[in-house]
């Protein structure tokens, strides 16, 4: 019993911090207008690699902390300071600009 209590409380913490948005087929035609060719697969992998890599120095930032202006400037800064390669970003990129703030998206 004890070891259930324990196990579930391990649990409870590993799931809460994979609380980032999981893209769908509406994430995708989002992201599509800046990434015309785009595709789930892609914006999953995103994901994938940003919870691996963005808690390292700070808590996770969710993507839609900013607008897509802002995340091209960012992460870009970012994965240079986690040591990704270009390809790594570009999923990254897909996978915030799906999910960014609003403002200042084209309509
Ligand atoms: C090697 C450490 C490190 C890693 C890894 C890292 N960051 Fe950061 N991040 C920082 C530091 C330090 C700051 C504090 C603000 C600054 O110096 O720009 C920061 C700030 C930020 C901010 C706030 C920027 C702003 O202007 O408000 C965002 C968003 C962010 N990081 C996203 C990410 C994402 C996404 C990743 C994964 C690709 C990531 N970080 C990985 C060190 C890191």
């Amino acid at each position: 019993m004890k070891y259930f209590v324990l196990l579930s409380l391990m649990l409870a913490l590993a799931c809460s911090v994979h609380k980032l948005p999981v893209p769908r087929e509406q994430e995708v035609v989002q992201a599509a207008k800046r990434f015309p060719n785009v595709t789930l697969a892609e914006l999953n992998k995103g994901k994938l690699l940003f919870e691996q890599n963005c808690h390292k120095c700070h808590s996770y930032h969710k993507p839609n902390e900013h607008t897509e202006l802002e995340w091209m400037n960012i992460i870009p800064l970012m994965c240079s300071r986690a040591k990704l390669d270009n390809v790594s970003q570009s999923y990254i990129l897909k996978y915030v600009i799906a999910f960014s703030k609003q403002s200042d998206r084209k309509p």
